[in-house]
């Protein structure tokens, strides 16, 4: 049976997560495997819905979301979490329960995402509109040493997307592009 693994984004909101996860998929899907996204906001309707933005309520978010990867990833799909994901003892332990676990970092200065704010949530939260708001009022605690870093606010995703298939390849944990199914591990 093809082997999973779980891929996992990290970073402040609007740093990319989902849109570096979306290329991904499509990516990994045309070359033969089985993917799943568990997105922050999405799984916040639904899995998660009812949880807050407290300590305990994220704590608890990413160890769902990690558990459901887990599931999904030692049955051969490719698990992808695409969740802000801010405490490093969660990550860890998510990452402990995983046989292949594949931490990307998403870096983006807070300047460029106060710039962007696609979701218009950076300028309510400077101005203290929504509290306990991810790297304005509440803590992001970076990776120590994720496999893979990717500033956004220097690279085109469609770059970032070749750093991180080429990485995945180096591994074996991806079938290489035009290899088709069963060829390339
Ligand atoms: S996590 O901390 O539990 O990993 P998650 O990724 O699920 O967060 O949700 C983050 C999304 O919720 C953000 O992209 C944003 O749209 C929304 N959001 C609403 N309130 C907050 C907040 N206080 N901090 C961060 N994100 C928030």
């Amino acid at each position: 049976m093809d082997q999973g693994f779980t891929l996992w984004f990290t970073g402040l909101s609007g740093a990319g997560k989902s849109t570096l996860a979306n290329l991904a998929a499509a990516e990994f899907r045309s070359r033969g495997h089985r993917v799943e996204i568990l997105d922050g906001d999405e799984v916040r309707t639904n899995l998660s819905k009812g949880l807050g933005f407290s300590k305990e309520d994220r704590d608890t978010n990413i160890r769902r979301i990690g558990y459901v990867c887990r599931l999904l990833s030692r049955n051969g799909v490719i698990a992808i979490s695409a969740a802000i994901s801010p405490y490093r003892a969660i990550r860890d332990e998510v990452r402990g329960a995983h046989d292949r676990f594949f931490e990307v970092f998403m870096k983006c200065p807070l300047e460029t995402l106060v710039e962007r704010d696609v979701k218009g949530l950076y300028k309510k939260a400077l101005k203290g509109e929504i509290p306990s708001f991810t790297g304005v009022s509440d803590p992001y605690e970076e990776p120590l040493s994720p496999e893979l870093v990717i500033d956004s606010s220097i690279e085109q995703p469609d770059l970032s997307l070749r750093k991180l298939l080429a990485n995945l390849e180096e591994r074996n944990y991806i079938y290489r592009n035009g290899a088709g199914r069963g060829v390339g591990r």
